[in-house]
């Protein structure tokens, strides 16, 4: 009997041991090294070895390179589309990744049951019969989608060999395993060996894969981190999930810009494309509320009105509660801090709480000045004007600063029916007619003033 070989590896970042140890040295992480069973494989499982070392490249010029035929896949999804750079590209990988329930197979299976190629949607995870039933939520008829449920990768090449699909989806990279390996599947040497596998299926029969990913209780792919190098795109799919909306961002990608940002909105048929976000984000109401201003941000290149809230009160507790949903809790005291200091307000005995609508994450720098005036409006309790808009960011010092791209921030609240709009003073703006009214502030005390 052959004689197993196991090694180990660093569950956090897929580093390679020869014996155990408590702390992996590469990403000092503590009690992450874990032993697995591996065997070298004799073959290779995608038939291709031998073609590999046949069929080696010559160094050509670069502007003899002929692009013009990286042919593009039409996922028939707007919105996936423009994240990947404009459709699928021929033997690419791409990988998705995001929280459980999130809705990763939902999207994927949508996608399939919407593409005009053949399609194979291999599963892992869920029977026949449901994926069928939420297939039928979604799109009942489609007749170039075909369902396979299967781990072993040996078994999923056979089906690929007959039926020859012109993509192929696969939930999840996790619950693959290759017979050559002998750890569990979602093992780190199990996800490498299966990736290294469809990795040279798509490359050689020019097959774009699509894959989703496990993430781990931090946010990172579950597995080496090793997986997203090998890949050539990784999206992650994002959004609260007591919340109707979902984004969809590259964190990389080989073949377009990492800018793009795809969002959709779940219902009980399935995702929906939402085309024009802005409309949606703002809360209608009666009326007008204090603590509420509304940011011009962008996503991507998509201008995106979000509306922000601030709830100032009376601090009970010795220390007060600085608390944030959807903006990042440390600029959050910065800018408290800004106001204390160069506004004179008294914010330190108060409790302030911060939420984005919508469900949202905003990094966008040009939400300061809006998360200013909501605490601002929240703190006098008054209501500012609900057609005032904002869009700058407030430095140390108590400076309004210019944003990138503002001109496309004002003409998107422009759009959407603002009367006002506050930006930097020092924004370079050349719009000739536009029929909002742009006030250049350049103090956090301008601000004050105009708001009071
Ligand atoms: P799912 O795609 O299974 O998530 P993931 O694969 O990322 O774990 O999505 C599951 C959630 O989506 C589930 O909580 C129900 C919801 N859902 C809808 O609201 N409408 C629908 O049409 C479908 C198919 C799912
Ligand atoms: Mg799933």
């Amino acid at each position: 009997m052959a004689k197993v070989k196991t090694t180990f590896f660093c569950q956090n970042c897929g580093s390679q041991y020869a014996k155990w140890q408590g702390q992996c040295t590469s990403c000092k992480e503590w009690n992450t090294i874990a032993e697995e069973v591996i065997q070298k494989p004799e073959k290779s499982n995608w038939k291709s070895e031998s073609s590999i070392s046949i069929r080696t490249s010559k160094p050509l010029k670069i502007n003899e390179i002929d692009t013009s035929q990286e042919a593009r896949l039409d996922l028939q999804d707007n919105e996936f589309n423009r994240v990947l750079g404009g459709g699928m590209v021929k033997g690419s990988l791409t990988l998705l990744g995001g929280e459980p329930g999130i809705g990763k197979s939902t999207l994927l299976l949508q996608i399939a049951l919407q593409i005009k190629n053949k399609v194979l949607y291999v599963s892992g995870e869920e029977s026949q019969k449901q994926i069928k039933m939420r297939a039928e939520r979604i799109n009942p008829n489609s007749n170039n989608c075909y369902i396979l449920t299967e781990t072993k990768t040996q078994n999923i090449f056979k089906q690929i060999e007959s039926l020859q699909p012109e993509i192929v989806i696969i939930d999840s990279i996790q619950t693959l395993h290759s017979d050559y390996i002998e750890s569990s599947a979602g093992s780190i040497s199990q996800i490498k060996d299966c990736t290294t596998e469809l990795i040279k299926f798509a490359k050689e029969t020019a097959t774009p894969v699509l894959l989703i990913g496990h993430i781990t209780k931090d946010g990172h792919i579950a597995g080496p981190k090793i997986l997203e190098h090998m890949v050539d795109t990784v999206l992650q799919f994002e959004g609260d999930r007591n919340h109707v909306f979902r984004i969809l961002r590259a964190k990389k990608n080989r073949f377009g810009s990492t800018n793009e940002l795809g969002i959709y909105e779940m219902q009980g048929s399935g995702l929906r494309e939402v085309s024009n976000p802005s409309e949606i984000l703002i809360s209608e109401k009666d009326g007008e509320l204090s603590g509420n201003a509304v940011a011009a941000t962008l996503e991507g290149l998509r201008p995106l009105m979000i509306e922000v809230q601030a709830l100032v009160s009376t601090a009970v507790y010795g220390t007060p509660q600085r608390s944030a949903t959807g903006f990042n809790a440390k600029r959050l005291n910065m800018l408290l801090a800004v106001l204390e200091k160069r506004a004179g307000f008294r914010l330190g005995a108060k409790d302030v709480f911060l939420n984005i609508t919508g469900g949202i994450t905003v990094d966008d720098p040009a939400i300061d000045l809006a998360v200013t005036a909501a605490i601002l409006s929240s703190n006098a309790d008054e209501a500012l004007p609900s057609d005032y808009c904002f869009a700058a960011e407030v430095g140390l010092s108590g400076e309004i600063r210019p944003v990138q791209r503002v001109e496309q921030r004002i003409l998107e609240a422009e759009k959407l029916g603002f009367s006002t709009i506050f930006v930097s003073k020092y924004s370079k703006i050349s719009l000739k007619e536009s029929s909002i009214v742009i006030k250049k502030v350049s103090k956090i005390e301008d601000i004050v003033e105009h708001l009071t």
